[in-house]
Order: C-alpha cells, then structure tokens, then sequence
C-alpha cells in the first residue's frame, strides 16, 4: 500500500462492530470477532484497507473494554488484526431506545414491509421520545467521527457510514466536519414512497435529508435504490437527475450508486475445510443417510419467511408422497433480537409449525425435518455443503447472502430456490428457481422441481451461480465506493 492510502485511513461506521466482548468466570475479558453480514464483509476488508471502526459498545463487556482502551482505541494486534476500533459507550437508555424501538422496530419493519397496518405501527408521544434519542445516538456517532478525522491527518478523510442505524449521522457529520468525503450504505432494503410515508411526515424527511448528507449513497441493488430516490423526490421535491445516478437537495448533490456485496468464494471455502466443519458434516451425514436435504439457515428474523417455508415442505410431503423416507430438511435458524416480543413470538410459531410437521409425518427411522434455534455457525457451512436444494425465500431482503454463500460452499451442486424480493435475486435469477414468497403452493412446486432436476442441470445452473455471487466480493465492493467518492468534484 501506498503512503497516500494510509494517510487516507478510511472511518468505517456502524452499529455492530466487528468485535464484542465477554467477561469470563474469572472476571478477564476476553474478545471474539462479531458475525453478520455488514460485519463479515468489512472485516474481510479490513485486512486490504486501513481502518479505523467506531462502533457502539453492545453489552457492559464491551463498555469496559472500550473504558480500558488507552485513547479510546483498541489496538487491531491485540484483536487478531483487522480495523483499529473505538467503541462508543453510549447511557444504556438511549441506546435502548434507539437500537431496538426506532432502528429495529421503526426503520426496519419500514423498509421490510412488515407491519400489519390496520393495528401498527402507531406513533404517540412515547415515539417522540424514541426518536430524540435516535437522534442523540447519531449524534454520538457523528461527534465521534468528526474527532477522529480531524485527529488522523491533514489530508481529507473519508468515512464510510452503515446502514438504518446511521441514517442521520452522515448530515450531521457533513455539518461538523465540511469536507470530510462521505459515503453512506444501506445493507436493507429501501421502502417505496407509498409504505414509506407510515412513518411520520418530519421524521421520513429527516431520515432522507439525513442520508443526503452523504456525497455518495449505496444501495445492494437497483430496486433499492430507486425506491430511495423515489422518497426523496415525493417526500423531499428533491431533483432526482435523467439517468438517476444523482439527487439534489438543499444545494447538495449526492451520488447514488448500486454495489451488490458478494463473497469471498476461496476464505469462505477455506474456512468450510475447517476440521469443526467437517466433524459436524459428519455428523449430519450419518443423521440423514444419504438421503437429499432441503436446506436452509436464517437469523430468526420476521422478514425470513420460515413459517411459509415449512408449510411449503409440508405441502410437499402432502402432495408427494414419494418423498417420504427419502428427503429431511435441515432449517438453521439461529437468534436474533430476542429483546423484542414480537421475534419471541416468531420463533415459538416456528417452533409450533414444526412440531406439527413432526406429529404428522414422522415415522420411527425417519424425522422429515431438523429444525435448531440456536447458532453454530460451523454447523451452517456443513449444511450448506451437503444440500442438495437451498431454500432462500424472505418476504424481503436487502441481499441475503446466504443464497450466494450456498452455491459457492455446495459439494453436491445445490439447486437454489430464491425469492423474487431478495435483492441477491438481480444477480442470481437466471439460474435460480425463483418463487414468490407469500405463494406457499409455488415455493412446494419449485422444491419438487430442484429435488429432481437433473445432475448436468443442477452442476451449470450451481457453478454460473457461484460465479456471480463471488463477482464482487467484500474488499472490492467498498473500494468500489470509495472510488465513487474519489471521483467526485472536490474530493
Ligand atoms: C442484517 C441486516 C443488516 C443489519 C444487521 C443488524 O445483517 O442485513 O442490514 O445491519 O442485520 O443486525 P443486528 O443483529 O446488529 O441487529
């Protein structure tokens, strides 16, 4: 790398940071690399760009460790490299309220679609509160990252801002800190204008204004990124340009880009020829004997659609009764924001829906289905490695990359069943089986066709499928962004 790029450290933003602490028995802490998506990509970045992570501290582990670090920053050496990272101890209400009631609850069901209207959502006063803390907590960030440019160097810096969390940061950030390049990246999807205006009129506005504080805007595919500008026109009279690559606003442009996240196909493989992983394919192996998995992995997210996928295995086992005994469907559905009740209650009808599937098909010597709630991701990889199909079906995903991990890891060239409301589905549909994901009967239709398409179909339609989702994997992807922000007039 050149003095020049290291004199331009990049500031990453985001709520989750790349690692999270844990107090042992005997009180030391001790650090483990944080999981998901934004945050796998980045870190894999992070090994190629230099970088600086302020992220906020998730947990009173993380608090400590953050009050210990001498600067406020932790050194990447003693977190195994990667990014130096400055957690942010944010007062543990504030972050409550913006985490989980207006990030999570708010923003989240907007941009997935996920409220059922006639009772929610519902905006009182208590949401006032709620969003005055969203507020505050973007303002953290934004004082954060101010600091840190002006203390990294002389020359401009960039910062790459993440995600609904951060939605306001990047205007706040510009206001604080004039000729720092920002970029912005959304990993959701973006609601068009009609589902958009639930929220109320001045905080829909401020989020777009918020966002257009940014000189560039990421989106994971094209759709995304049009309904964005469609809000910013509807709701903001914002000048969205003819080839609709850039939107003007209060005399500022910012530029709009689609960066679709791929995967790093030769790690991801390494790590799946880990002997963890192949312990547990064996396992699994002598679990299913040899008969033909349906799999699929998830966050227990209520945009996932687990519930309409099982009931499409039933139906399967309903109107194909040739399969019985000879297919099982693994569903790895690990935890996810278990504070909130309403992804409670998800998983216990997940849980339910299963055992009814259980009660009416199971016979001694076969179990139709393997259904885990909990997380191990050595696990996923070894399903993902022996399914012969892979059910990726949420209602709405800003990418979903396990329909594009899938293909890459599969050693059984893996049909791959794909929602047409994922975003992965721009890059993957030719050679998917694409269903619509409320359409139970269709999801059970494709199932049957990938569980008997041919060998020669399944290894051409596999390998141009881990061609694509490996064409733009996590280090080019941001440097594909951070290029839009170097090309920009004044940078
Ligand atoms: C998924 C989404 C991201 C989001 C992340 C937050 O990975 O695709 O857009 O940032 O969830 O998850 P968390 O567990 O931190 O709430």
């Amino acid at each position: 790398m050149t003095d020049a790029s290291a004199d331009r450290r990049l500031l990453i933003a985001s709520n989750r940071g790349p690692v999270s602490f844990a107090r042992g028995p005997d009180g030391t802490l001790s650090a483990s690399r944080g999981g998901g998506g934004v945050v796998s990509g980045l870190s894999a970045a992070a090994d190629e760009i230099p970088m600086t992570w302020v992220c906020a501290a998730l947990s009173d582990a993380d608090r400590e460790a953050a009050s210990r670090a001498k600067g406020g920053l932790l050194d990447p050496a003693e977190l195994g490299g990667g990014a130096a990272v400055r957690m942010l101890d944010i007062p543990q209400a504030i972050f409550d309220s913006a985490y989980n009631r207006v990030a999570n609850s708010t923003l989240w069901f907007v941009h997935h679609m996920l409220y059922d209207t006639p009772n929610q959502p519902s905006f009182g006063l208590a949401f006032a509160a709620e969003w005055e803390a969203f507020r505050l907590y973007n303002e953290m960030f934004a004082d954060a990252l101010a600091a840190a440019a002006l203390a990294a160097s002389a020359s401009p810096g960039r910062v790459a801002i993440q995600d609904y969390h951060l939605c306001l940061a990047p205007r706040m950030l510009a206001e604080r800190a004039p000729g720092l390049s920002i970029a912005h990246f959304s990993h959701t999807p973006w609601a068009p204008p009609d589902y958009f205006r639930v929220l109320p009129d001045e905080v829909g506005r401020e989020v777009l204004a918020g966002l257009l504080g940014a000189d560039h805007a990421g989106f994971l595919c094209k759709r995304w990124a049009d309904s964005f500008m469609d809000c910013c026109e509807d709701l903001l009279g914002a000048k969205v340009d003819r080839d609709r690559r850039q939107v003007s606003h209060a005399g500022h442009v910012t530029s709009i880009g689609v960066h679709p996240l791929g995967v790093d196909a030769a790690q991801l493989r390494a790590r799946a020829d880990e002997p963890d992983v192949l312990a547990r394919m064996t396992t699994l192996a002598a679990a299913t004997a040899g008969r033909k998995l349906i799999v699929r992995v998830d966050r227990t997210e209520l945009s996932k659609n687990i519930s309409r996928g099982l009931e499409a295995y039933r139906e399967l086992l309903r109107a194909h009764p040739e399969w019985h005994g000879h297919v099982v469907h693994l569903a790895f559905a690990y935890p996810s924001r278990h504070d909130l009740p309403e992804y409670q209650e998800y998983t216990a009808a997940v849980q339910r829906l299963a055992g009814e599937i259980e009660a009416e098909f199971a016979v001694p010597g076969w179990n139709p289905l393997q259904l885990d709630v909990y997380d191990d991701y050595a696990r996923s990889l070894a399903a993902c490695r022996l399914a012969d199909v892979l059910l990726v079906n949420p209602i709405r995903d800003g990418m979903n990359l396990v329909a594009k991990e899938g293909p890459i890891l599969s050693d059984r060239n893996c049909a791959l069943v794909l929602s047409t409301e994922a975003g992965a589905a721009a890059e993957l549909s030719g050679q998917a089986l694409m269903i619509n994901p409320f359409d139970v009967t269709q999801t059970m239709q494709a199932l049957h066709q990938a569980l008997t398409m041919s060998d020669a179909e399944r290894t051409s339609r596999c390998s141009a499928l881990a061609a694509a989702a490996s064409a733009l994997p996590p280090a080019r992807w941001l440097a594909e962004q951070l290029r839009a922000l170097d090309r920009l007039p004044g940078s």
